[in-house]
């Protein structure tokens, strides 16, 4: 990578926390492959975070290679992107560190995602799970990324991740890049199907969210069962309908339509019609990444390879800013 012309750097990471759902998909990894011609792309499975919540060690070892063979059935190459896990490049969690010295208690109790998850495992309210969002300000900072796709969710972090940069860049001179999210206008959210006021989340009852690897008739299923409302017009409303406008949006994501496009295609027919056309959407996007994924995953060597050869592009990469950064803070030359 390094002896390319220098083209700005997109870096993004996904939590291998359980199989990824199509909120995954849309906000963030069905983009992934679209950047990799014109920038130089790092995709990380940040495994580092996926221990913030209790991880059973062979599950987690085996999603870490299920979401390398996602990466690369989602049309990712390895000649082109760095794909790697975060927990084979040391520099994260050394960053991290020296970050957390410049992040404040203040800045990270306001965080919504700490909120969510505290309330959600209340057993285990651990400081990895406060600073969380200090260790996503590293995996990005590390390797002087502009511009990191993701999902709505995850803009918070982004402001927090900018601040930090700034904050040390005022101290010490340009260090960082300042890093700048992109979020797709739609699909930046994807809903819950049984809950439409709340995201769609792995980690939520099965019938709530569409697994990627769900075959066609599950996908039918819970399509077919997701809450809409008492009404019959389709119609883009997500304050009063946020069901129906949930699956409008999933149809704009999948196929560059506006809903109001849609809308207006769809004038006079009811819910079943476009619960139908939903999956029908669904299931042409995740086909064919359905069928790489099946022969990439029973090739764990390859899987490995990729991981090892990315990881040692990405630890070269990180390596020259986090020396950068222990200079200019004063830790003694070796
Ligand atoms: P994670 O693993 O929860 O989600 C991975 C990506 O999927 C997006 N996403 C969604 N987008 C639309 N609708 C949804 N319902 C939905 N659910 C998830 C997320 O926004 C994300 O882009 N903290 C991050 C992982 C991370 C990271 C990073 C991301 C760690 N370090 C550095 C970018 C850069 C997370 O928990 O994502």
């Amino acid at each position: 990578m390094e002896t390319k012309e220098k083209r700005p750097v997109i870096f993004s990471g996904i939590q291998p926390s359980g199989m990824l759902t199509l909120g995954n998909y849309i906000g963030a990894l069905r983009r992934f492959s679209e950047l990799q011609d014109q920038y130089d792309c790092i995709y990380c499975v940040v495994d580092e975070h996926a221990i913030t919540v209790r991880q059973n060690p062979a599950d987690l070892r085996r999603r870490c290679l299920e979401l390398t063979a996602l990466y690369l059935a989602s049309g990712l190459d390895p000649q082109k992107s760095i794909l790697y896990c975060q927990s084979h490049v040391s520099a994260h969690a050394e960053l991290a560190w020296i970050l957390n010295c410049f992040t404040y208690m203040g800045e990270l109790n306001r965080m919504t995602q700490f909120k969510d998850k505290s309330a959600k495992h209340a057993d285990n309210i651990n400081a990895g799970l406060f600073t969380y969002p200090v260790l996503m300000a590293a995996d990005i900072l590390l390797y002087q990324t502009s511009y990191v796709p993701v999902g709505a969710d995850q803009k918070q972090h982004l402001e927090l991740t900018r601040d930090i940069a700034q904050r040390f860049n005022g101290v010490y001179g340009d260090v960082f890049t300042v890093p700048e999210p992109l979020i797709s206008k739609t699909g930046g959210r994807v809903m819950s199907l049984q809950e439409p006021e709340r995201k769609m989340s792995k980690s939520d009852p099965e019938d709530t969210f569409i697994s990627l690897i769900d075959d066609p008739d599950t996908i039918r299923r819970k399509i077919k069962r997701a809450v809409t409302d008492s009404e019959s017009e389709i119609r883009f409303d997500p304050e009063n309908k946020p069901g129906v406008s949930n699956l409008l949006n999933i149809i704009s994501a999948l196929t560059g339509e506006s809903t109001d496009d849609i809308c207006a295609g769809m004038a006079g027919q009811g819910y079943g019609a476009l619960k139908t056309r939903v999956a029908d959407c669904v299931i042409e996007a995740l086909s064919p990444m359905q069928a790489e994924y099946k022969k990439l995953i029973a090739d764990k060597e390859y899987l490995m390879k990729v991981q090892a050869e990315s990881a040692e592009k990405a630890a070269y990469l990180a390596q020259k800013t986090l020396r950068k950064v222990q200079k200019k803070i004063g830790f003694a030359a070796r």
